[in-house]
């Protein structure tokens, strides 16, 4: 059943599942933003009627497992668990936010969403904070993260916004990662530097701890995707054939139809953050 919750804005299971999203719709866009992670999930402009965002047909929607594609959110760690135990890429993608506020502009919707700790995130990284993520739809998707430390203790954290961004593979260009050092996650973590504008024909898995925050994917067929973000790290990633064979919720050759750069702070890049102390990232997606 669909509820409107106001101008623009109704609320819904999604696709019948028990996962609840809120479905945007004004001028310039069309958007579908998940409760669990805050997670957006389409965001179609109308100029291009174009999604930017690939979503996979093989997701299940069943709660507290990670949904593949839109934009999850990782953190508080990016990469497998500490210690060997936990969820990859932390617990705030698989967890249920509340939307504490939403603002209806002229020409934007505005959502905001909270995460706060709680005894199972206390049991998984022992540290007190609130965690506010601000989406706001309309001829951009721009979020913002903006991260309190409530503890009595300092805390070191990694995050990543791991978008999926609708491509065609095998004509895919990103630009704004030349002459970077990243580390080949693929190759012993060794240390390299991109020459060029990158291009994707094998699985990729590369970490840009610092770069300059602003990207261009090109692809054929697909209208230029830019991100600019004060966010400095960035990963690229594709599982290509038989990698993608190993993760159930992708479908047959459906890797052909994405890239995920992924935006935060990763790696060399995490940040402490002190008792009080507050930290905002932003970031612009837009065709
Ligand atoms: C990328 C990592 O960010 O996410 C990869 O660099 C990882 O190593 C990929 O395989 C997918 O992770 P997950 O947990 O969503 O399957």
């Amino acid at each position: 059943m669909t509820k409107t919750l106001l101008a623009g804005v109704s609320q819904e299971k999604y696709l019948n599942s028990d996962l609840d999203v809120l479905i945007i719709n004004n001028q310039h866009c069309h958007a579908v933003i998940a409760l669990q992670g805050a997670q957006v999930l389409s965001f179609k402009q109308k100029k291009s009627g174009k999604d930017l965002l690939w979503l996979s047909k093989g997701n299940t929607y069943q709660p507290s497992k990670a949904i593949r594609g839109g934009i999850p959110l990782c953190f508080p760690w990016f990469g497998p668990a500490h210690m060997k135990t936990g969820p990859s890429h932390g617990f705030a993608r698989n967890k249920v936010w509340q939307c504490t506020n939403i603002f209806v502009h002229e020409d934007s919707h505005l959502l905001q969403f909270k995460l706060r700790y709680d005894d199972q995130t206390l049991t998984l990284w022992p540290f007190k904070f609130e965690l506010v993520m601000t989406i706001q739809c309309g001829e951009l998707l721009r979020i913002d993260f903006e991260l309190v430390n409530l503890d009595a203790h300092p805390f070191l954290f990694t995050f990543a916004w791991h978008s999926y961004f609708k491509t065609q593979i095998s004509t895919t260009a990103i630009h704004g990662l030349q002459e970077l050092e990243y580390i080949d996650q693929l190759k012993d973590q060794t240390q390299k530097q991109e020459q060029n504008i990158l291009q994707v024909d094998q699985e990729i898995d590369r970490i840009y701890p610092i770069t300059k925050g602003k990207f261009c994917i090109q692809s054929e067929d697909i209208s230029n995707i830019y991100i600019s973000t004060n966010t400095q790290s960035a990963v690229v990633w594709n599982p290509w054939i038989e990698k993608s064979k190993t993760l159930l919720d992708i479908v047959t050759d459906d890797w052909k139809n994405f890239i995920c750069l992924e935006n935060g702070q990763v790696g060399k890049a995490g940040q402490v953050l002190n008792p009080q102390e507050k930290i905002k990232y932003y970031i612009n997606i837009g065709g």
